[in-house]
């Protein structure tokens, strides 16, 4: 949204694609967009609304070829929004994306990030009041409501925000919500409740201020409507607002960061409930209701992110960009954080609370996904180090238990985008039974970071491949360092902690060396890549890379694909081993190894033909290999750091020879927002 920043009509598009595609990772089967009519009096009059199922290129192709670009068109102000859509309700189709609007005249139209849980209800009231719904979408009783309220509105002059408040306070379930109308042209509102949705702001002037004060109407409940059998609270439209910036300034409304910030770094992250409107070049801050522990303003935060860090580079995929990036991603974990002359770990962001952490009943560990696994690959250093009872939960399992939770737990929230629906629900149900809680997340002002009590940022830099990679090896880290930060007075644990903080030392040089085995690990794709089905056995230490591995395969490559603890083998899984079943196994020098070495000794009676990821020189294992795959040998419970990197390479190149998108497998997101 531009104000007296003059932009052509193809600037707008660019920077709406743009935006659009950096971040396709969050959802990718349809798109659309909605920008003014052709000019700046048309745009009193239309909103040109493009939608298209599939990828954005799609959506950009179709906008060049409707709109004559060449006929120059300057706007002085301008709003437009975009979308991509991950489809809940409703197919993937040109019609069920996003934006939703009112009615054939596109008077309002909608973006919506979330569910909305009471859109049955509201269509049918809508309904009832004779509005026509076209799509199968929760998202369109929204712009149908606005519209319903705009109708009934008591007074001409009601503000496009106020008839927002009183949409948003009919909506059950998660949402962020960006509003476009005709009837306030060059003005925007946007809203959340359990979405995350941020506001850039561009100037070449200085802004008259860094903080945005947040305001309240005055709420007249004794004028109380009955809509769908819930009260509708008439709110007064007549309060100030406040400048941010009233001269040449551009405001960027986006669900993440990485979305704008080739324009700006400067934003201001909102709050549940907040609505924030731009009018008149003015961005102002409303609050649905007054309560004690609101924070009186919202800041305009700098943000560090590089725009280079989340280009491809010179890679072919994101994934492979990030799988290479690990050297240096577990480095920016630990940067600052452990000292290896002194052998010492400060997490700055747990040292209050570590007193309360170390006097607690037990951890639990929750997360979804790759996050998940990070938990399970570091529980046992975890019980080792801190002589704590460690419990690991998926966040939905978590949830439909009921879980008990204590207020002596610690409980700790993995989540790379800090926003994944289920993680976070499990983070509210915790801090509901008043438990510690600790984030462990890679997005800064994430939803996650803001709401746990304390935590650690692992700074691996923007992840945009779904599969998730280095996000996964410095979660990893993060949690080793917070063993060791937990066992920095345990004299029986010196020699250990030493050991393992040695390992970490040479972790990013050791990784360098597995990534070396790319050309090798590509010739076992070719080999690989027209089987079924993949299983990946290990125990102990490398269970998780298991897990993760054939996650991996799963996500990306569509193969079935099974992570199998060694130990259960003869419980079942050994009935899948024949001479054609392809099998990994993963066999480290660690405590495990003879074990291990039961296990490889069944699979080959079977005339099972295993490919072993091995430590080096492990001349028992490969007597019996089909193929081995040797990695540098390092301490056991950093192991999995290693080892899980030539099963992300496997998986990569698998999903290459099979002719999928790695970046963007079908059915998946990165960021799982709705439950
Ligand atoms: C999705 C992604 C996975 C990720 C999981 C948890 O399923 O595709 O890569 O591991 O969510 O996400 P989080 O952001 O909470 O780590």
């Amino acid at each position: 949204l531009n104000y007296r920043v003059p932009r052509t009509r193809k600037e707008i598009y660019e920077t709406l694609i743009k935006g659009l595609q950096r971040l396709e990772y969050r959802g990718y089967d349809s798109a659309g967009v909605a920008i003014d009519g052709n000019n700046n009096e048309d745009k009193e009059r239309f909103i040109k609304l493009v939608k298209k199922r599939g990828k954005v290129k799609a959506l950009e192709e179709e906008l060049y070829k409707q709109d004559d670009l060449d006929s120059k068109t300057d706007f002085e102000t301008h709003f437009g929004i975009a979308h991509t859509r991950w489809a809940t309700h409703g197919v993937p189709s040109a019609i069920n994306s996003h934006p939703q609007r009112s009615d054939k005249g596109n008077e309002f139209v909608v973006i919506h990030n979330g569910i909305i849980t009471n859109y049955k209800d509201l269509r049918k009231f809508l309904e009832s009041k004779g509005y026509e719904f076209e799509s199968e979408t929760d998202t369109e009783t929204i712009p149908k409501l606005i519209k319903y309220m705009y109708d009934n509105r008591e007074s001409e002059d009601t503000s496009f925000s106020a008839l927002v408040e009183r949409v948003i306070q009919q909506l059950e379930g998660a949402f962020a919500l960006v509003f476009k109308s005709i009837h306030y042209p060059g003005e925007a509102v946007a809203t959340r409740r359990g979405s995350p949705l941020l506001i850039g702001v561009r100037s070449k002037y200085k802004l008259s201020t860094e903080q945005i004060p947040v305001l309240y109407r005055t709420c007249n409940i004794e004028n109380v409507k009955n809509i769908c059998n819930s009260q509708m609270k008439r709110l007064d439209s007549s309060t100030c607002l406040h400048a941010v910036g009233d001269k040449a300034v551009e405001f960027f409304f986006a669900s993440d960061a990485s979305a704008i910030i080739e324009h700006t770094n400067r934003v201001i992250f909102l709050e549940d409930d907040d609505i924030a409107a731009v009018t008149d070049g003015k961005l102002s801050i409303h609050r649905l209701k007054r309560s004690a522990s609101d924070d009186p303003s919202r800041a305009i935060q700098t943000l560090q992110m590089e725009l280079q860090q989340i280009m491809k580079g010179n890679f072919s995929a994101f994934m492979q960009k990030e799988i290479f990036e690990q050297p240096e991603s577990v480095v920016n974990t630990m940067r600052g954080r452990v000292n290896f002359e002194s052998s010492t770990v400060l997490l700055g962001g747990l040292k209050d609370h570590l007193k309360e952490i170390r006097r607690c009943r037990r951890l639990i560990i929750i997360g979804c996904g790759t996050s998940y696994h990070a938990a399970v690959a570091t529980r046992q250093v975890l019980e080792e180090l801190t002589e704590l009872p460690v419990m690991v939960e998926l966040a939905s399992d978590f949830l439909d238990r009921n879980t008990p939770v204590f207020r002596d737990d610690v409980c700790f929230f993995i989540s790379q985008s800090g926003e994944t629906a289920d993680t976070l629900m499990a983070l509210r149900y915790c801090k509901e039974r008043r438990a510690l809680t600790v984030g462990i997340t890679n997005t800064v002002g994430s939803s996650i970071s803001r709401e746990t009590d304390c935590g650690v940022h692992i700074n691996a830099g923007p992840e945009i491949g779904v599969a998730s990679t280095k996000a996964y090896t410095s979660q990893f880290v993060s949690l080793v360092m917070f063993g060791l930060m937990m066992s920095e007075d345990r004299i029986s644990l010196q020699k250990r902690r030493q050991e393992i903080i040695s390992g970490l030392k040479s972790l990013p040089e050791m990784i360098k060396e597995v990534l070396s085995l790319d050309e090798k690990i590509h010739d076992l794709a070719l080999e690989l890549y027209k089987q079924r089905s993949l299983l990946v056995m290990g125990r102990g230490y490398n269970y998780a890379t298991c897990l993760e591995g054939a996650l991996k395969i799963k996500e990306i490559t569509y193969m079935h694909s099974e992570g199998i603890l060694a130990g259960e083998l003869k419980h079942g899984p050994l009935a899948l081993i024949d001479k054609q079943m392809p099998v990994i196994m993963v066999i480290m020098k660690d405590p495990c190894f003879t074990k291990c070495q039961n296990a490889l000794q069944q699979v080959t009676a079977r005339q099972g033909r295993p490919i072993i990821l091995c430590s080096k020189e492990d001349t028992e294992s490969s007597k019996f290999a089909y193929k081995t795959i040797e990695l540098p040998h390092t301490v056991d419970c950093l192991q999995g750091v290693l080892s899980v990197i030539p099963l992300q390479l496997l998986s990569f190149h698998l999903a290459v020879l099979r002719g999928y998108d790695v970046d963007f497998p079908r059915n998946l997101a990165k960021s799982v927002t709705v439950e």
